[in-house]
């Protein structure tokens, strides 16, 4: 079978043929036959806007693989820094690897003291995390100008290592600031996420004994969370990245985008709705104001997953036994009825809508502790080495500024009335 499209312009009957690569066809080549036509895609439903060997998601299929490895192993196998190393360099780390990438992570998780009381403490006591994360990652980029030379491979791996380290460590902080903690400073001794867990609950005086299944939970989250393809907050951070801007305003862009309810402030969304519906006999009610349009349904849909989200799947599975330790969380009954009902209800099949990451997540980081002003901020952290391969993918592929076109829907030209003629 002939693996090409051919265009014809019927203005002229100029045509060209286009190969089909790997699915896509190169807009580019068009180009020359319909100069000052451009395909009109506003939310890029049909468009590809990158080449990239970072992660692969098949929504029919219901398939993610991060640089060919299928989620459900790594999931079952590997810990969330052995996942950062292969989004970030593209192999999973050896043994003597990880230990040496766990111990630059170590040496480089503690914020200036600075930040603590001039940035930190400058928020309202009721500042969203999200708020607080967005802001003092964006105030990074002032304490590391080095930060700037983006088309340096060597400067681009120690900001990446640098903001794997410190997001942690800035979570935990607007957190306990939030809750009038002291800050505790990261502890080099400490894996990455029971250093991250720890930095949040340690009490103010005494020990503190991180669980291993709560750990070993969040840290499967945030192998989860890791990358995504061209979501909206990593199309951000390329798009950012595009015009060279540092490493950390990037970061603070993603953030920005994946603070929205529709992406990943839908974890969030998703505790509130629970708690709006109530209890467990006022489902039926809810879904249908879904099925009217009055309300949506968080934690459902995806724009690519038109099949169950394999990851919705091992968060279902995860919450089990992190119940198990901190008892069930009372709405999962709720979320589970309501996964039910939309399942079997032809509104949700026609749309093919079905829970996705966000739906199942929430229940957990509420059972262990976690406020819901923070659901978003973990799943930044758990972003984070995403966010970054893309961004140094883009800069090792040379990528130009991205620049859409439009389609103009404004006035026609018109003369300026002078203000005392309008
Ligand atoms: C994430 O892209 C990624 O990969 C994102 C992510 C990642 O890892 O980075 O997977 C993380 O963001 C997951 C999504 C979290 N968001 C939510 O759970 C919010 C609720 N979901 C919706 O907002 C919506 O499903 C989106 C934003 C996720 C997807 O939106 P699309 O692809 O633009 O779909 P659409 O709005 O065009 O919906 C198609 C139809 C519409 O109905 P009709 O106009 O055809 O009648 O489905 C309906 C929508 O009204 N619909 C919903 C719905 N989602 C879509 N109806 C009720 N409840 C919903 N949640």
């Amino acid at each position: 079978m002939n693996e090409s499209i051919t265009l014809t312009d019927n203005r002229n009957g100029a045509s060209v043929e286009v190969p089909i690569v790997n699915g896509t066809v190169d807009a580019r080549a068009w180009a020359d036959l319909l100069p000052g036509v451009y395909f009109h895609d506003p939310s890029f439903g049909n468009t590809s806007g990158a080449a990239s060997a970072v992660c692969e998601l098949d929504g029919d299929a219901g398939y993610l693989r991060y640089r060919g490895h299928p989620i459900e192993q790594l999931a079952e196998q590997s810990t969330f820094l052995e996942v950062a190393h292969l989004l970030l360099f593209g192999e999973l780390p050896t043994r003597p690897q990880l230990n040496g990438f766990a111990d630059e992570i170590a040496e480089s998780a503690s914020i200036h003291e600075n930040f603590h009381k001039r940035i930190l403490e400058g928020f309202r006591d009721d500042a969203h995390a999200m708020g607080v994360l967005v802001s003092s990652v964006a105030a990074l980029s002032t304490f590391y100008p080095d930060g700037k030379d983006v088309e340096d491979p060597t400067v681009r791996r120690s900001q990446m290592v640098r903001l794997l380290a410190k997001i942690p460590t800035l979570a935990a902080s607007a957190y306990r600031r939030s809750v009038g903690n002291p800050y505790v400073q990261p502890d080099p001794d400490l894996p990455y996420t029971s250093n991250f867990l720890s930095m949040m609950f340690r009490p103010a005086e005494g020990g503190y004994e991180v669980d291993p299944v709560l750990t070993r939970a969040l840290d499967l989250l945030f192998v989860l969370h890791a990358d995504h393809g061209q979501n909206c907050s990593t199309t951000t951070a390329r798009s950012v990245g595009s015009s060279h801007a540092d490493p950390y305003v990037l970061l603070s862009a993603a953030c920005s985008a994946l603070y929205g309810p529709r992406h990943g402030g839908a974890n969030e969304a998703v505790l509130r709705m629970l708690e709006e519906i109530g209890s467990y006999d006022q489902v039926d009610d809810f879904v249908a104001k879904v099925k009217t349009g009055e309300q949506l349904l968080m934690g459902f849909g995806h724009r690519v997953y038109k099949n169950y989200d394999p990851r919705a799947k091992i968060i279902k599975e995860t919450a089990h036994r992190v119940f198990e330790v901190t008892g069930k969380n009372p709405l999962l009954d709720m979320a589970l009825k309501l996964e039910e009902v939309a399942l079997a209800d032809d509104y949700f099949v026609r749309r093919k809508l079905y829970p996705n990451v966000d739906f199942y997540s929430g229940l957990i980081y509420q059972s262990m502790g976690f406020p819901v002003e923070m659901f978003t901020v973990l799943f930044a952290i758990g972003r984070t080495p995403g966010w970054l391969a893309h961004w140094d993918e883009m800069l090792t592929q040379n990528s130009r500024i991205a620049r859409p076109r439009q389609l103009y829907t404004g006035e026609a030209t018109r003369d300026v009335v002078p203000i005392d003629e309008r």
